[in-house]
């Protein structure tokens, strides 16, 4: 199959927002850029076109889509019995970074949900995302537009690396704001339970509503997300998560024995240190998560044997660490 590939960087043309929505229509899958990374799109209510997304990106199919909506309205009439609490959660956070997990009214087709009797709703962020979910007059399925296991793709080139020949079209609308993918919310209980961080943070949920909590899966207990149960981000090559104070003494260790090393370091300290590659993380913690999947996709075999990244000063809650920590082949503290 031929990718088509639309820009939309600079501005939206309604010709080709037509063509757009019409192949969604049509049952095909269209990448398209959100605030978050970008999402390999198709009609939520066409079983057959939602079989195409879980095809293209090699997606286990026990591992629910989010679905895509342009409105409030629209989100609502997915769902049922939808707690009091929701309405301030949509009306603060909406659109935006957020995914909630609410009761399935069912107008989504069945392997959207993978069978579960809830269903993921958000509103993105993003004025391209917006027109294309506008025109096609459709709820939108709408996973990562990543082959699974990969990083997300936060640019419409990480898209063509992933998913060229595979899908229909790509809409280019260049690199994605926030970097790491929605905070998704269970709202199907008293309180927002947390199942996947995101840059929306328990704080801001909890002080808009009261509370919130964010699950921790047993190990061997059945994962609330099932997405959170398989490989994530991983890179070409192994990535060593590494303290500050053992940088200096892992990097000696896997040089000697030949290995080429990428260094990812946030701490100055480390910024003149010999090694054959070397990227700042980032200035502050949403330079880090803009940046975070780019740099995890920028190292290839043909370059380097390793990437040994700082582990960020940055709470355990946090996203960045989050995604770091299942990027991560193994980590050393
Ligand atoms: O920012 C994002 O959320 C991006 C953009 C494209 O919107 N999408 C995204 O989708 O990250 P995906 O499919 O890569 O991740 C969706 C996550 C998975 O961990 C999945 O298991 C979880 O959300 N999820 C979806 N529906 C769920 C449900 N009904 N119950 C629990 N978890 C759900
Ligand atoms: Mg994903």
């Amino acid at each position: 199959m031929e990718t088509k590939i639309y820009k939309m960087q600079e501005k939206i043309e309604q010709a080709e927002l037509k063509a757009i929505a019409t192949l969604l229509r049509k049952g095909e899958t269209v990448a398209f850029p959100t605030e978050t990374v970008y999402g390999l799109g198709a009609d939520a209510t066409n079983e057959a076109a939602i079989a195409k997304i879980f095809t293209a990106k090699g997606r286990p199919s026990d591992n629910p889509l989010i679905v895509h909506v342009a409105t409030k309205e629209q989100l609502f009439s997915l769902v049922k019995n939808v707690p009091a609490y929701v309405a301030d959660l949509v009306d603060g956070f909406s659109p935006g970074p957020i995914t909630y997990v609410l009761r399935n009214a069912q107008k989504v087709a069945p392997t959207v949900t993978a069978g579960l009797e809830t269903v993921g709703v958000r509103i993105p962020n993003h004025p391209v995302a917006l027109a294309i979910l506008e025109a096609s007059n459709r709820p939108v399925a709408a996973p990562s537009a990543n082959r699974s296991g990969r990083p997300s793709p936060t640019e419409a080139d990480h898209v063509v690396q992933d998913l060229s020949g595979r899908i229909a079209a790509i809409v280019d609308g260049g690199r994605t704001d926030v970097g790491i993918e929605s905070t998704v919310v269970d709202c199907t209980g008293d309180v927002p339970l947390i199942l996947r961080p995101g840059a929306i943070t328990q704080v801001e949920i909890a002080s808009l509503v009261g509370a919130c909590e964010v699950y921790e899966a047993a190990s061997e207990e059945k994962p609330k997300s099932p997405g959170m149960k398989y490989v994530h981000y991983a890179p070409e090559v192994p990535l060593l998560l590494v303290s500050s104070g053992k940088i200096t003494q892992v990097l000696k260790r896997y040089e000697q024995e030949g290995n080429r090393v990428a260094l990812l370091y946030e701490s100055e300290s480390l910024e003149h240190i010999p090694v054959a590659k070397k990227e700042l993380i980032g200035a502050d913690e949403s330079d880090i998560a803009q940046g975070l999947y780019r740099l995890l996709r920028k190292f290839t075999k043909q370059e380097v044997d390793l990437i040994i990244c700082e582990y960020p000063s940055l709470g355990e809650e946090n996203a960045i660490i989050d995604r770091l920590k299942r990027a991560a082949t193994e980590i050393i503290r």
